[in-house]
């Protein structure tokens, strides 16, 4: 558990509601958070799904695990305290995008259950959204593709505790949507999505 070091905080209510923002928009605002494996595809679906709600004339912004280490989460590398930490954080910053209105794509390998229970914890008691995506890719696929050759490297011991060859990846039970991106095509998946969104009301709006 972190550890509340601030004393006599409280949060700042302005006169615009969430409410206000989603009519303004035009959609409402949610995570999705894309968990899987190196490889699997997270970030590729994620940057299709951006480009077709683009198109639709709505707004997502995504939140990448290499792009959000090179940042804000700088400080934190691969051990079990510290990705338990990168997803904390992420988190929070996802949960703020989505009380902004926007829609969120978090591409994290998030591999432990229950910091992804703590994030989708936080949203409930926030009153907003989440939608975990397992993005399900065989190891022996995602070794295949291997695009940055970092299971190559993981294998010859050049890289430590590297999710799934040397660290656990704890699958989602009850993931709102379950993509299988060894045997789907990239427009299956992102259809896949929207088809939710829209029957879930989220880009309802101008
Ligand atoms: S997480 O486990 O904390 O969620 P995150 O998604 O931010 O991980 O970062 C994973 C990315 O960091 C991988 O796609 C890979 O490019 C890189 N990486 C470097 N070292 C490791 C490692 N030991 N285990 C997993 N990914 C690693």
């Amino acid at each position: 558990m972190t550890v509340m070091k601030a004393t006599n905080v409280h949060w700042h209510e302005g006169d615009i509601t969430r409410e206000d923002r989603h009519r303004l928009m035009g959609q409402k605002g949610v995570t999705i958070w894309f968990t899987g494996l190196s490889g699997s595809g997270k970030s590729t679906v994620a940057v299709a799904l951006e480009s077709t709600l683009y198109e639709r004339g709505k707004l997502a912004y995504r939140l990448d695990g290499d792009n959000i280490r090179l940042g804000i989460n700088k400080n934190l590398g691969f051990s079990a305290e510290d990705r338990t930490e990168n997803i904390r954080r992420i988190g929070e910053i996802a949960k703020l995008f989505v009380d902004s209105g926007t829609i969120a794509l978090s591409s994290f390998i998030s591999p432990y259950r229950e910091d992804r229970d703590k994030v989708r914890q936080l949203h409930n008691e926030a009153g907003v959204d989440f939608i975990e995506v397992f993005v399900d890719c065989s190891l022996e696929e995602a070794e295949k593709r291997d695009p940055k050759g970092l299971y190559k490297k993981a294998r010859a011991g050049e890289i430590k505790n590297f999710t799934g060859i040397d660290d656990p990846y704890e699958a989602p039970e009850n993931p709102e949507i379950h993509l299988h991106t060894d045997q789907m095509t990239l427009d299956e998946e992102v259809a896949i999505i929207i088809h939710y969104l829209e029957s879930n009301g989220f880009l309802a709006g101008r």
